[in-house]
């Protein structure tokens, strides 16, 4: 398959971008590496500077990609509060760029992670499972 990796110089975006490598995939990896540098994009992957706000720019119509692993976005939960705009701006506005760039180009196959830090249940209670406010095995209802 033709994989596009979203995110694909960070840490679980380089990884998987070497495993589908090994595999025998094609793989094509964006990212902006504004938390990363491109000597972490492994070998044999075809590597495009790119913020994923301009995802449409690779995942063309005629790109020929069939399915793309979304890695891309902000992580630090701490810096999330203090700069929520930008953080839904990366990871929510980056997100829906992809989707409508899927959508274009017709690819219907995608992997995303969350981070689950970032939920949060309001009603958290005394649950042993709940620290700091925060659950991390259920979604926010
Ligand atoms: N690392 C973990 O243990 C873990 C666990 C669960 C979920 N996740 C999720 O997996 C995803 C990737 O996590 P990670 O640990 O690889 O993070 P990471 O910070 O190592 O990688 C994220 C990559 O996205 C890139 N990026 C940031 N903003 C961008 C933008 N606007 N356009 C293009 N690229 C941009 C960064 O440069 C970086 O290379 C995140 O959604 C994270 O929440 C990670």
């Amino acid at each position: 398959m033709k994989i596009l990796v979203t995110g694909g110089a960070g840490y679980i975006g380089s990884i998987v971008s070497a495993m589908l490598v090994d595999a025998g995939h094609s793989v094509v990896a964006i990212d902006d590496l504004s938390t990363s540098d491109a000597s972490g994009v492994p070998a044999g992957v075809e590597f495009i500077r790119c913020d994923i706000s301009q995802v449409a720019t690779v995942l063309t119509p005629d790109s020929g990609f069939d399915a793309v692993l979304h890695f891309a976005g902000l992580i630090a939960a701490g810096e999330s509060v203090q700069k929520p705009g930008l953080y839904w701006h990366v990871n929510t506005g980056g997100s829906l760029s992809l989707l409508v760039a899927m959508r274009a180009a017709g690819v219907r196959k995608i992997v995303f992670l969350v981070l689950r830090r970032g939920l949060r249940q309001p009603d958290a209670g005394a649950d042993p499972g709940i620290r700091d406010g925060r659950r991390a095995d259920q979604p926010v209802r």
